[in-house]
């Protein structure tokens, strides 16, 4: 009885030993000590095997096979965690040179501020310099001082959104025109200027309540109707090529004296007729002329030595047909698939 109690108790201090080493030690060692064919368990059972004991014998073997099935499964899940946790460390290390990297789609300008740029580009080297003038304006800047006092018919066509008596939306950008002369009279200006302009136009597929204009204007002591006709030929020529046919129209604004109003061919149809150009075969881009000598006057400026020539385009209608674009109010839909199209790159 005594020598059965001291082999299980041997056994069990056996089994409690192995399970402590498994927390300290590694489990190769582990594996080396208590599995491999000369380790503790193998030794423990040759050693039961001189029992003579049948019923002893049985005992201790259960429990040393128990002992060894125990130890191997978690010496097993040990292992198996193990990889586990090499593998997770191995894929947040891993950095694959070779994977394509997240693209950022990139914006592009906006058609309308691409073409502005264009213009400037070209007249830049002539020395006109861009400058910004005010969405809200007061009717001097807007109306009186071009020209267009209260009750003048042209306010008709310019009819706009009044913010109270004073104060409206602009109507077009020739307010540059009159601030930049106000502000260096009797000097040589060239200057261009663009932004939003407000009418209350119906809206169809060539008109806009809100449009972009972009003004120019030069004035100086040698400056006729020639210099004006040269600069409108350069800017259309290098947008829509030297051949492209344009023409001009004489027409009327209080501002300007003689004022001519500039068509391009329609390039869609080549000069056919369709819906962008309303089947006549032309589009209106601009109004232009040489500067009123009243404007001239309203702003200090000594009209009988100084002229000067000033012209207003639509960039959205130049838009229209240079890209063959049918609808207006496609600048404005905010269609990412319609501004894509303009992307540079
Ligand atoms: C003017 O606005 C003058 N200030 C232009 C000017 C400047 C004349 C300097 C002389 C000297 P007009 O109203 O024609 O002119 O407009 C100029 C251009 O803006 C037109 O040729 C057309 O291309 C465009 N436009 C006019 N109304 C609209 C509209 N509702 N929607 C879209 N484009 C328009």
């Amino acid at each position: 009885m005594q020598k059965e109690n001291s082999n299980e108790k041997k056994i069990g201090l056996l089994i409690k030993q192995s399970f402590e080493d498994l927390e300290k030690e590694k489990i190769q060692i582990i594996r080396k000590k208590y599995l491999e064919k000369n380790g503790i368990i193998s030794q423990s059972l040759q050693k039961i095997s001189q029992e003579k004991d049948l019923e002893r014998k049985k005992k201790l073997g259960i429990l040393i096979n128990n002992w060894k099935k125990n130890l191997i499964e978690k010496v097993n899940f040990l292992e198996r965690e193990k990889h586990k946790k090499e593998e997770n460390s191995e894929k947040e290390n891993l950095i694959d040179i070779y994977l394509e990297g997240k693209k950022i789609p990139l914006g592009n300008l906006h058609p309308i501020n691409q073409i502005i740029e264009k213009i400037c580009d070209i007249l830049n080297p002539l020395g006109y310099k861009f400058i910004e003038s005010p969405e809200i304006e007061n009717e001097e800047y807007n109306f009186n001082k071009l020209n267009i006092p209260p009750n003048h018919p042209a306010r008709d066509m310019h009819d706009t959104f009044y913010l109270n008596n004073q104060l409206l939306l602009r109507t077009h950008t020739s307010n540059a025109q009159i601030r930049l002369m106000e502000k260096y009279p009797n000097q040589e200006i060239k200057i261009i200027s663009a932004g939003k302009v407000y009418r209350r136009d119906e809206d169809d597929a060539t008109h806009t309540h809100q449009f972009t204009q972009l003004e120019g204007f030069a004035v100086g002591k040698d400056i006729n109707f020639s210099s004006l006709k040269r600069t409108i030929e350069l800017i259309l020529k290098k947008l829509f090529g030297k051949e492209h046919p344009i023409r001009f129209r004489p027409s009327y604004f209080p501002f300007t004296e003689p004022s001519v109003e500039v068509d391009a061919q329609c390039i869609p149809c080549q000069g056919k007729g369709c819906n962008i150009c309303k089947k006549t075969g032309w589009v209106e881009i601009l109004g232009a002329g040489l500067i009123h000598p009243q404007v001239l006057k309203n702003c200090d400026f000594d009209s009988q030595k100084f002229t000067g020539f000033a012209f207003g385009l639509g960039i959205e209608r130049l838009l229209m047909i240079k890209y063959g674009i049918e609808d207006i109010r496609n600048f404005y839909s905010n269609n990412i698939r319609f501004l894509r199209q303009f992307s540079e790159r």
